[in-house]
């Protein structure tokens, strides 16, 4: 079985989809296997890793392998991802549009949080790691990565709300996982600080993050970088000239990702 990440911080906008999908690509291109779930109703990790929404066709999407509720059912979700590079092959992505949301009213059916746990079941065997991409929330979608999850990895700014919140996830996660998500054996690998501004401010909550979470603190800190956001929007890969340092910035935070985060 792969080992399965989730992403997480149940604030908005602070660079969890970024990190999930660029960490894909550097371990894709040491040769890994990545698998990428969607787990927000947004859909950008989709978006950025080039799939396309049509709405003149039945495409399956994760909300489908979650309603289904049955083992496997993923399987005709996973499909391969549209980049133009080298290590793409090696990139796989279950994908989300809106309808995911409608997923939420499940929330109350008995069992409820274990149906991600049971669409990948066998389905992501022959990756090395799925890593799910979370919304920015604690509630019923981000619980059901978080039952079938291994790890978890919190996202960061280093800004007073956004670390206040990546507080809140770990504490979440520690006390709610063990019981209510039946998983004793979840555990936080990781904290990523991302879009890292040049300011005083900013040191100084970087600072308070090294305080809160001590060794947990992935290195390097990832840089507010424009080139990066445009990367992302137009759902192209790091390849270019242009994107060399965010490239080497995520080229660097995958070994920290391989040295946290037990092997498949
Ligand atoms: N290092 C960076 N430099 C500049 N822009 C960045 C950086 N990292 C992420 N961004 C941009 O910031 C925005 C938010 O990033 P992202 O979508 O990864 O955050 P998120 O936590 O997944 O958001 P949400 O909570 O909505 O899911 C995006 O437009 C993204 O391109
Ligand atoms: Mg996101």
């Amino acid at each position: 079985m792969a080992r399965r990440v989730a992403f997480v911080n149940n604030k908005g906008g602070v660079g969890k989809t970024t990190t999930t999908v660029r960490l894909a690509e550097a371990l894709a291109k040491e040769g890994k296997r990545v698998l990428v779930v969607d787990m927000d109703p947004q859909g950008n990790a989709s978006s950025m890793l080039g799939w396309v929404w049509d709405p003149t066709q039945q495409q399956p999407t994760i909300s489908h392998a979650i309603q289904t509720a049955a083992d496997g059912a993923a399987r005709t979700v996973v499909q391969p991802v549209a980049w133009d590079a080298p290590y793409a092959e090696r990139i796989a992505l279950a994908p989300a549009t809106l309808d995911l949301e409608s997923r939420m009213s499940e929330a109350g059916v008995s069992g409820a949080w274990r149906r991600l746990d049971m669409a990948l079941d066998g389905v992501d065997d022959h990756f090395d790691y799925t890593l799910i991409d979370c919304q920015p929330s604690v509630f019923h979608l981000t619980q059901m990565a978080l039952a079938a999850a291994h790890d978890v990895v919190i996202v960061t700014e280093a800004d007073l709300y956004s670390v206040e919140a990546a507080k809140r996830v770990y504490e979440f996660v520690v006390q709610r996982a063990p019981k209510d998500l039946a998983n004793p054996t979840l555990t936080v690998r990781g904290v990523v600080v991302s879009a890292l501004a040049p300011t005083a401010l900013q040191a100084e909550q970087r600072d308070s993050i090294r305080d809160i979470f001590g060794d947990l603190v992935w290195e390097p800190a990832i840089k507010v970088r424009t080139t990066l956001a445009e990367a992302n929007t137009d759902a192209l890969p790091l390849t270019d000239g242009r994107v060399a340092e965010p490239r080497a910035m995520y080229e660097l935070l995958a070994q920290s990702f391989l040295k946290a985060v037990p092997a498949p």
